[in-house]
């Protein structure tokens, strides 16, 4: 693989004042949105002070995985309810100079002691407090073992470098935004249970949290602090992982020190499949993200989707139609392909795409019922957070990572001042039964020891000619996949620029339940004849928030996600 190297910013020594948008950007004339312009890098992240902290990372020569790396601890820092260090992702990274793409898998693994039926009472009912807000619920974190390969491999800087931004916006406090301060009050009686994350999340008057007041946090700057002296082991074995234990124990958990000790991040190959001459690369299981990705770009890859137009109902019929066959495939073979054979190779074949796409009928919606996951012929497979980096040495990194649900299991670690993850509610806890997105699974799936349990995150980088041209993912559980896939679209078949392609409204379909799930933003006549066509046709809430950056002649273009206040880009 690709070795490390320095930012080659041309203009090192002219401090360049940054393109900046925070949220969504004007209308200004010619299109509706508009990129943020960026000559030699660019950063995406879902919050302004994680933009900023990586863009200062590359204005002091840092190159964009220093800077992924940097914004990682600051998200934690900044955004605790998604940024973490108590929970797990996946990175994708890309060097043009070389070709290479890898990625790295720092998904979290059940403990030692976990076991198939751990979900369900004596009856075998699943028992969803149980895996989504006991000691049981995290798996074993992956975040700072990720993290410090990528820098390892791939950075230039040290970590202590790279984690100083955290620890000061940590150790100094900062001013929290509104989305800040609601996500807290309005999680109150969840994460008010646990008298440790009480203390370090609320106020002692009881009071509640207003934008524009400040938050410190002791606790966790002195955790930054020890992993940035001692290196990653410190969180593992030192005494970051006698307190973590500890609060395992004091609730009741069966994680242990010794799955601590034998937690490692994973390089892994990245999927790759084609769209339309486009190269794009993706994660590959255990998240079935990069799987369905391309799965699903192989169904449409031979249908007119420019010329049905986006927003039309032929357009969103043709795909939720590909959708929900790709997400039934995924309550049968995906899981993670240490424990259970993942048929990759047949998922993403174009023939396999040939024959789903066979089934489809360009008038008539197929209900889900009729559908199951296909027969593959042996070949041999509430809140997360995206971000995307990139330089001007031609490396980028497309990272997701979370704590599963909003806070995670609300569980935090008494002395060390960081929350855990809920992400054992990914796995499979009984055949059949929906887990809190809805998705089903099966025997790969099921919760094993040492296993990491399946994923929707799909970092995702797609080049074009051998460059790498656009850098995407979102959070969203498991709409991440159709709105990563929404984005790609938009780019490549509507020509969207990359602020439209991610303010766009969206849609998903994920086979069960059975339903078409819009954001507000289609016309009621679409509406009307998706309806006409069988789809159960439903609008809910915003889905997704996709950081995203493309990179063309005119230089680095970052689409913030308008559906998260915070939302920022920041170019050189
Ligand atoms: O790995 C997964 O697919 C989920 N744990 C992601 C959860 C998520 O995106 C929540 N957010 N919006």
């Amino acid at each position: 693989m690709f070795k490390g190297k320095s930012l080659t910013l041309t203009c090192l020594l002219v401090m360049l004042m940054p393109s900046v948008a925070d949220a969504a950007t004007p209308i200004i004339e010619g299109e509706r949105f508009h990129g943020v312009p960026g000559q030699h890098a660019m950063v995406v992240t879902s919050h302004t002070l994680a933009s900023r902290v990586g863009h200062d990372i590359l204005r002091d020569g840092g190159n964009a995985v220093d800077a992924a790396v940097a914004i990682g601890f600051a998200l934690a820092v900044v955004q605790p309810r998604s940024g973490n260090i108590g929970g797990g992702g996946f990175m994708v990274i890309s060097d043009e100079a070389s070709g290479d793409v890898t990625s790295i898998d720092y998904r979290e693994t059940a403990p030692a002691g976990a076991f198939e039926t751990m979900f369900q009472d004596d009856e075998g009912n699943v028992v969803e407090a149980a895996s989504r807000y006991s000691a049981n619920a995290s798996g074993v974190p992956g975040t700072v073992s990720g993290m410090a390969m990528a820098l390892e491999r791939y950075g230039s800087m040290s970590l202590d470098r790279v984690m100083a931004p955290a620890i000061r916006l940590a150790r100094d406090g900062f001013t929290i935004p509104a989305r800040f301060a609601d996500g807290l009050n309005d999680s109150r009686e969840q994460l008010e249970k646990n008298d440790g994350t009480q203390r370090l999340f609320y106020k002692a008057d009881g009071s509640d949290w207003r934008a524009g007041e400040v938050f410190q946090q002791g606790e966790l700057a002195a955790t930054l602090e020890r992993i940035a002296q001692n290196g990653p082991r410190e969180f593992y074995e030192g005494e970051t992982a006698d307190h973590l234990i500890d609060t395992i124990k004091a609730h009741g958990g069966i994680m242990t020190h010794e799955d601590l000790k034998n937690y490692r991040a994973i390089e892994r190959a990245p999927v790759h499949g084609t769209y339309r001459g486009y190269d794009v690369y993706a994660m590959a299981p255990p998240s079935s993200g990069g799987v369905h990705i391309v799965q699903i770009l192989n169904m449409l890859e031979n249908d007119d989707l420019t010329g049905t137009g986006f927003g039309s109902a032929a357009s969103m019929h043709l795909m939720s139609e590909a959708m929900r066959r790709a997400y039934a495939d995924r309550s049968k073979y995906l899981g993670d392909p240490d424990f259970f054979e993942v048929p990759v190779k047949a998922l993403t074949s174009k023939d396999y795409a040939r024959e789903l796409r066979a089934q489809i009928s360009l008038e008539k919606a197929t209900p889900s019922e009729a559908i199951g996951p296909g027969n593959l012929t042996p070949y041999e497979s509430n809140e997360t957070t995206h971000y995307s980096v990139a330089d001007d040495s031609g490396l980028a990194v497309s990272n997701t990572y979370t704590l599963n649900f909003s806070y995670g299991s609300g569980i935090a670690v008494d002395g060390a001042g960081f929350l855990l993850n809920n992400e054992m509610d990914d796995f499979s806890a009984k055949p059949g039964v929906p887990n809190a997105f809805g998705l089903i699974g099966g025997e790969a799936n099921a919760v094993e020891p040492g296993k990491r349990m399946l994923s929707s995150m799909t970092p995702t980088i797609v080049k074009r000619d051998g460059k790498n041209f656009l850098i995407t993912g979102s959070p969203g559980g498991s709409r991440i996949i159709t709105t990563t896939l929404e984005v790609i679209s938009n780019v490549i078949d509507h020509g969207m620029n990359v602020q439209s392609a991610v303010s766009a409204p969206r849609f998903h379909d994920q086979w069960l339940p059975d339903e078409l799930r819009i954001e507000d933003g289609f016309s009621p006549d679409t509406v009307r004849l998706l309806e006409g066509m069988g789809h159960n046709v439903v609008q809910k809430s915003a889905m997704g928030a996709s950081q995203s950056i493309l990179i063309n002649e005119e230089g680095f273009q970052g689409g913030a996600d308008p559906r998260r206040e915070t939302s920022s880009a920041l170019g050189l």
